[in-house]
């Protein structure tokens, strides 16, 4: 097949790019290059220099003709999203908006989406399950809501099949070694812990050690991009074997503290790894953990690297080679 990977110049893009790769499609990259980084870009693919809001560079793209689409071009900061909601909303429901638009225009008709745990909001019951109330805490989790509204709507009046992928923490790099995906400016508590342990930042903020858990800090559900990737490949073969639109969650379904992550970032890198423990950060949930059996029974999905041993250590082994390699390089 021929894939075509909006925003697949990014951390999970690459991923998903190699995952399409490894099983034989042709993979399209139209990325931006605002947060992606071309040497993310892998060999063998067609590679697209584009922003989703160029709808001239849609059209010239989508032309290629396309057998799918995997949408994963999105502002993601959360906090952000809080202080400049106008920026995700144009980049994240407009940028949509004109990729639906190309879709129709170009019949390709199946639209994987990079959804997220952040649809829901504050939890009223654990684990979170698709049925779950969604009530967005942040503008970023209304944008992701939003697209997927709309979708459901373009298939209901156009017939544009797509699968919402709901991820929880998006984490680890990928298990063959291959260095993929690094990120610019990372954001999420696993990058920042490692930057911490490597020497690139004086210590790590933990926001929060009161919440009602096990030792007082933030729980998550950390799903290894592998697994996040082979997802993709799943709800693709899903759309072509069923032509019908399905909304799952991503997630291993067991949850790791921050406090956690930092004793087992300690062992595994044998750095010090400074924390410092601050004021809980605005909008935090105590606790998010998936239910992701929808997954499992719909894509016969499951996950299989997101234990946090393998998360950090594939993590690690990417930052140190990073390292070195700046060290050669300086
Ligand atoms: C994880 C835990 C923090 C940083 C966000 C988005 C979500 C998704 C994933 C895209 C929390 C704590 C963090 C730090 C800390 N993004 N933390 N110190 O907030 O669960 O989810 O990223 O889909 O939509 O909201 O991820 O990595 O920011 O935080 O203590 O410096 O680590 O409080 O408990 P989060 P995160």
């Amino acid at each position: 097949m021929r894939v075509l990977l909006v925003g697949g110049a990014g951390y999970i893009g690459t991923h998903v790019a190699l995952a399409f790769q490894d099983r034989g499609d042709t993979v399209g990259i139209l990325d931006n290059l605002s947060t992606g980084l071309k040497s993310n870009v892998l060999d063998g693919s067609e590679f697209y220099e584009g922003d989703i809001m160029d709808t001239q560079c849609l059209d010239r793209v989508f032309a290629k003709g396309w057998d799918a689409v995997v949408h994963l071009a999105a502002f993601k900061a959360a906090g952000e999203s809080m202080l400049k909601p106008e920026i995700y909303a144009t980049n994240n429901i407009t940028g949509s908006l004109n990729l639906i638009n190309a879709c129709l225009k170009h019949n390709v008709m199946r639209f994987i989406l990079s959804s997220s745990a952040a649809v829901y909001g504050e939890p009223v019951y654990l684990p979170l399950d698709e049925a779950h109330p969604k009530h967005p805490t942040n503008y970023y989790g209304y944008t992701k809501l939003a697209i997927e509204q709309n979708l459901e709507w373009f298939d209901r009046l156009k017939g544009l099949k797509f699968v919402a992928l709901r991820y929880f923490n998006a984490a680890g790099y990928d298990v063959s070694g291959k260095m993929l995906g690094l990120e610019k400016k990372p954001a999420n508590l696993i990058p920042l812990v490692m930057e911490t342990a490597i020497g690139k930042r004086p210590n790590l903020l933990v926001f929060g050690n009161d919440y009602p858990t096990s030792d007082g800090t933030g729980v998550r559900d950390y799903v290894h991009v592998t697994d996040l990737a082979d997802a993709h490949v799943s709800a693709t073969d899903y759309l072509v074997a069923k032509n019908t639109s399905l909304t799952v969650n991503l997630g291993s379904g067991s949850g790791v503290s921050v406090q956690e992550i930092i004793d087992k970032s300690r062992e595994i890198t044998g750095r010090d790894i400074p924390a410092q423990y601050v004021d809980r950060r605005p909008g935090d949930p105590a606790k998010l953990v998936a239910s992701s059996s929808l997954a499992e029974k719909e894509l016969g999905w499951k996950a299989r690297y997101s234990d946090i041993e393998t998360i950090l250590r594939t993590t690690w082994e990417v930052y140190l080679a990073d390292r070195k390699k700046s060290v050669i390089t300086s």
